[in-house]
């Protein structure tokens, strides 16, 4: 299909294209500031009318097979890998991550709808040895209901699947709420899970603008049993709080404040290739960017002097242009707060290595800050953006002692040549996910999610259909 087929300006909700009044709100491409769509701003209504398509539709969904979900979860990936071209596109002009590497998460996010297609069909229950003769004790799971997926706009694509692939797998119908930056992706690929043969109702997208109100709705519904959110702790936290009236479940993938140590015995080049992409994926813009780099104080110099050199070569600008590496941060307010996090380091005796400058409105430098300190605000914020901080540590308990100094516990990753060395730190990291030496950790295989104020649950992999599924224990008495 061509870019324009797969562009829609409203929710689609039970099968149908929706919009409930006139109000509308802007997506912005992030590296011109220019409009690139009107969307129909769905709000509260249309939040509650999804639900109710919802609940509907989830009284046949749960009664097909594994097998028969598997077959549509099927045609879906093969549709949006199909589709790859166009949607990259649209990714790339709502979220500004360059079009290569909206093309690989295209992929990325296919990827999971395949997985828990097979998945899907392998949630066996147990057969339980009975503590009595006449009994048989049996475990069966069962689809949870009625699931709610809030997404970010730093993945617009794998986000979604990431978490109603499962969903849908287990026999869930979703209700979708991408984020407002970024709900063209999300419109497109369900499009394409209608040419896959979703009954209507099944799996709904509502895009507005109003976050909070249309997340209020989700956490209030008796209906809603689930809800699935990516982005900030306080975000999750306020989901947490309005939804224990319901007794909802959450699974959070919040913040991280992402360590990556590199010990005196480490391989440094391939630590440095580790830093480049687990730093600068997205221009900064992950959960799982570094954060915070830990240099043992040996090879300090050497380990900056060739980040220094690799950093150099990428290239800033508008992701649809080849060759470009790093492109905007997502609006003014994220190129404002990383001036800000640039500003208070160099005052606090931060030094300027490399980079340093906002371009323009929309974009930054790849900046990195060597002799960093604990008092400096990335140590403890998260920076979401193209900030490569350098700490130094003199001891193995120092450089533990430091990377666990944070409330999150999403990502780390650390670069050495002992075992033992990796085992002991690779245990004493409080984190949900420990790259060694490795610094691209993410697949669809692995279970994603993180400890702390990180949030809670695990995505993608065996762990990550089990948060869509009741446990029934089913006992069978007076067989004699
Ligand atoms: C995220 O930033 O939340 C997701 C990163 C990933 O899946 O690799």
């Amino acid at each position: 299909m061509k870019t324009a087929d797969l562009v829609f300006d409203r929710s689609y909700i039970n099968g149908e294209w929706v919009k409930s009044g006139n109000a509308t709100f802007e997506v912005i491409n992030p590296a011109s500031g220019k409009v690139v769509a009107r969307v129909a701003d769905g709000g509260s209504a249309l939040t509650e009318i999804a639900i109710d398509a919802a609940e509907n539709a989830f009284v046949h969904w749960r009664k097909t097979t594994a097998k028969h979900r598997s077959v549509i979860l099927e045609k879906w990936n093969d549709l949006i890998l199909e589709n790859a071209a166009a949607l990259a596109e649209i990714m790339t002009l709502e979220c500004g991550k360059p079009l290569k590497e909206s093309l690989g998460e295209v992929a990325y996010g296919a990827s999971f709808i395949k997985w828990f297609a097979e998945e899907g069909k392998r949630v066996y229950g147990d057969v339980i040895p009975p503590h009595t003769e006449d009994r048989r004790l049996v475990v069966i799971k069962q689809p949870i209901g009625v699931v709610a997926a809030m997404t970010p706009w730093n993945f617009p694509l794998a986000m979604i699947t990431r978490k109603v692939a499962p969903a849908l797998a287990a026999g869930c119908s979703v209700i979708i709420r991408p984020t407002s930056e970024s709900p063209l992706t999300a419109l497109a690929i369900a499009l394409l899970a209608e040419k896959a043969g979703f009954p209507s109702g099944v799996l709904n997208v509502v895009v507005g603008s109003d976050s909070s109100a249309m997340g209020k709705v989700f956490c209030e519904s008796e209906v809603v049993k689930k809800i699935s959110f990516t982005g900030s702790t306080r975000v999750g936290q306020i989901l947490m709080e309005q939804s224990a009236k319901t007794l909802k479940k959450l699974s959070l993938e919040l913040g991280g404040n992402a360590p990556f140590i590199v010990f005196e015995d480490a391989d440094i080049d391939k630590a440095v290739e580790g830093a480049m992409v687990s730093k600068y994926r997205n221009a900064g813009q992950t959960c799982i960017c570094v954060n915070r780099f830990l240099v043992h104080e040996k090879i300090y110099d050497l380990f900056t002097a060739k980040l220094a050199k690799a950093v150099e070569k990428l290239k800033v600008g508008n992701g649809m242009e080849t060759g470009v590496n790093i492109g905007p941060l997502i609006n003014k307010k994220a190129i404002e707060t990383t001036k800000y996090f640039v500003a208070d380091a160099l005052e606090k005796g931060g030094e300027l290595i490399f980079g340093g400058n906002a371009i323009g409105d929309c974009f930054f430098e790849p900046t990195i800050i060597g002799n960093a300190t604990k008092d400096m605000k990335f140590s403890t914020e998260e920076i979401f953006g193209p900030i490569a901080p350098i700490y130094k540590f003199k001891t193995d308990e120092e450089a533990i002692s430091m990377a666990n100094d944070t409330l999150y516990g999403l990502a780390s990753y650390f670069y050495s040549e002992g075992v033992s060395r990796c085992w002991k730190v690779a245990e004493a990291l409080e984190y949900g996910m420990v790259g060694i030496n490795e610094g691209m950790i993410s697949t669809e295989a692995a279970p994603f999610g993180g400890v702390k104020f990180s949030g809670n649950g695990r995505e993608g992999s065996k762990y990550g259909i089990a948060d869509y599924l009741e446990i029934k224990y089913l006992c069978f008495g007076n067989i004699i």
